[in-house]
């Protein structure tokens, strides 16, 4: 993918900073977009002439509206939206209204509002147009702990498939990041905070063994996927091992995460599970 303009949301870290980054270095221009104003123009500024930042909350439609006319007023017409952005807001039952809500508005809103935007204009211009989500392996299986993260993930996975079922035959490309552990603030602070539950989420991280991958490599993963333009980019192939494993037996890989939940509980009794915790419970039930 080379030579055109993108708009990457949560751009200002992690694994946007790297998608970013990729985007540039393969010959494309880039609208980087972070509540973070100040990271995200510290990544523009970084990335050169071929990038610029623009700070503000995804999800709302007013900024989203802002990075694609940034993006077009400075570099051409729009190829590729990037829903990238991500919260862990809320964890479990607990979870307030303003949790679900800021879960289901970063996680999945913000990706329907970009979609609602860009998709008509490709559509009307002709031209093929790109929509890469990053959703996550909880998208597919589950995130131990985190009923918000859980549920926004698996409706950002269903989004991405309804979009690119509705509009692939017209030209629109879409792809669905779904990794498990990367090495980003969001699963070294996000899970792992003081909030209750923190230490479940800790023991969740060391015991995942060695998986967590750096963004720079899961960036040079999604760019080949979104070469092949395949629909599920996994980073961590053995995703697609569980998620097999998850639609062939649904109760057995139940079983196996309730089992791999009270294992966690029981070395750390006070809560939640992180992102890289999604072991292969069918492999744990053939082992138990
Ligand atoms: N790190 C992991 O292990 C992991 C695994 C699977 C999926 N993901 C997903 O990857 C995506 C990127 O996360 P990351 O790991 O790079 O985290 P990160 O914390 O390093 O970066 C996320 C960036 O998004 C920005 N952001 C958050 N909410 C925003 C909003 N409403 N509007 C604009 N910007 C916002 C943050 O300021 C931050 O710069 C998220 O959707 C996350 O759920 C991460």
């Amino acid at each position: 993918m080379t030579d055109r303009v993108a708009v990457v949301t949560g751009g200002g870290a992690g694994i946007g900073a790297a998608l970013a980054s990729a985007l540039v270095d393969a010959g494309n221009r880039v609208v980087v977009v972070d509540l973070d104003g100040d990271a995200a123009q510290a990544v523009a500024d970084r990335l050169g002439e071929r990038a610029r930042a623009l700070g503000g909350d995804v999800a709302d439609d007013a900024v989203i509206a802002a990075a694609v006319d940034l993006a077009e007023s400075t570099f051409g017409p729009l190829d590729v939206f990037v829903a990238n952005a991500g919260t862990t807001a809320g964890m479990g039952l607990d979870s307030t209204d303003a949790a679900w809500s800021t879960a289901l508005n970063v996680n999945v809103l913000a990706h329907v509002r970009a979609a609602r935007l860009v998709v008509p204009r490709w559509l009307e211009r002709g031209t093929p147009g790109y929509f890469l989500t990053t959703a996550s392996a909880a998208g597919l299986l589950t995130q131990i702990g985190s009923a918000t993260y859980s549920v926004s993930k698996h409706a950002a996975v269903g989004f991405a498939e309804w979009l690119s079922v509705t509009y692939g035959d017209r030209g629109v490309a879409v792809s669905c990041l779904c990794p498990m552990g990367v090495n980003t603030a969001l699963l070294n602070s996000g899970f792992d905070s003081d909030r209750e539950g923190a230490s479940v989420a800790a023991a969740a991280v060391t015991s995942a063994g060695g998986d967590v991958l750096e963004p720079e490599d899961v960036a040079r993963m999604t760019l080949d996927g979104m070469e092949a333009e395949r629909f599920l980019i996994l980073p961590h192939p053995q995703v697609l091992t569980m998620y097999s494993h998850k639609s062939a037996d649904y109760d057995r890989w139940i079983a196996g995460m309730r089992r791999y939940r009270s294992t966690l509980e029981r070395s750390a009794p006070d809560g939640n599970a992180p992102d890289r915790s999604t072991p292969d419970p069918a492999a744990d039930t053939r082992q138990g």
